[in-house]
């Protein structure tokens, strides 16, 4: 068979000294994660989300970090803050979304306001980073776009209302950008992780297995993408189990998901 079948999806990225990120949402959780892992391995990270105290201590003493906050629904901002990079660091080599919001709700709490909102910001915003970054990659020749979608965006999971259905758009957003730009030699990663412990996940009132710390999410994405993954999903004793839900009878998931919900009253 041919080794094509087996070869990895992405260019392996072997060494980050010097790479041009730009993390978007890099202010807690996750992203803070990522920018100190990438920053201690010599790249160079543009570090942006709304809170400047909490993104300048995150970068503080790191000379290769550069900080440049704002609110992700201020959609003149993103042409503002992808110019300001252009004259810094003169191009980007890959882009990072990280910033999500995440309120747990069953459908009948849902409110328009928050619905809107929460769109804005785990989806819309991608569109908005991609529109503003993507023409400068295209001309370079190369670049990466790295989206932090969830394992939730797997199947309908009661609890995430609009956030569920936010990541489902992203992993499918994901897949087709792969299809269009792994061509122009432009990398895409779809990042799934599993629970981590975060102040997105501080609102969970059930019991969260295999529940990961920002710094090991923050290791299985960079392992990930030194080894040319598409999907970067972990931990994957958890992972598994739900990519499983995906192809199981919907009367059997359904069927799970109600004695779940018995279970938690
Ligand atoms: N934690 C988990 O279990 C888990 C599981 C699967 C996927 N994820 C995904 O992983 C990513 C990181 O989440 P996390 O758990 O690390 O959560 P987190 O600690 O709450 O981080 C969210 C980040 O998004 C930023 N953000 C939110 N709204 C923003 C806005 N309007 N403009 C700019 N930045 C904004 C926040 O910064 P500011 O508040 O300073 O703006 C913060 O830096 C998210 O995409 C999340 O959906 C998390």
């Amino acid at each position: 068979m041919s080794s094509r079948w087996f070869a990895p999806l992405n260019a392996p990225v072997n060494d980050w000294q010097g790479k041009r990120i730009w993390l978007i949402g890099a202010s807690s959780g996750i992203g803070a994660a990522l920018a100190q892992a990438f920053l201690a391995l010599g790249a160079n990270v543009v570090l942006s989300a709304r809170r400047t105290e909490r993104l300048e201590l995150v970068a503080a003493q790191h000379a290769n970090a550069i900080v440049l906050p704002f609110d992700v629904l201020d959609e003149q901002a993103w042409a503002a803050a992808q110019l300001h990079i252009r004259k810094h660091l003169g191009g980007l080599d890959l882009i990072m979304f990280c910033a999500a919001k995440y309120q747990p709700e069953r459908s009948w709490e849902m409110e328009r306001a928050d619905i809107a909102q929460t769109l804005k910001i785990n989806l819309n915003s991608v569109y908005e980073g991609i529109c503003a970054t993507l023409p400068d990659m295209l001309k370079q020749g190369s670049g990466g776009i790295a989206i932090i979608a969830s394992v939730a965006g797997y199947v309908g999971l009661p609890n995430a209302s609009v956030y569920g259905p936010s990541k489902a758009a992203l992993i499918n957003l994901a897949e087709l950008l792969y299809c269009d730009l792994h061509g122009k030699k432009i990398s895409v990663y779809l990042i799934n992780p599993g629970f981590v412990k975060t102040e997105l996940t501080k609102k969970n009132d059930f019991l969260m297995p295999a529940l990961q710390t920002p710094e090991q999410a923050a290791a299985a994405i960079i392992q990930g993408m030194q080894k040319g993954q598409f999907e970067i999903h972990f931990p994957r004793r958890f992972t598994y189990f739900l990519k499983l839900l995906q192809i199981m009878p919907y009367r059997w998931r359904f069927s799970l998901f109600e004695r779940f919900l018995n279970q938690q009253g």
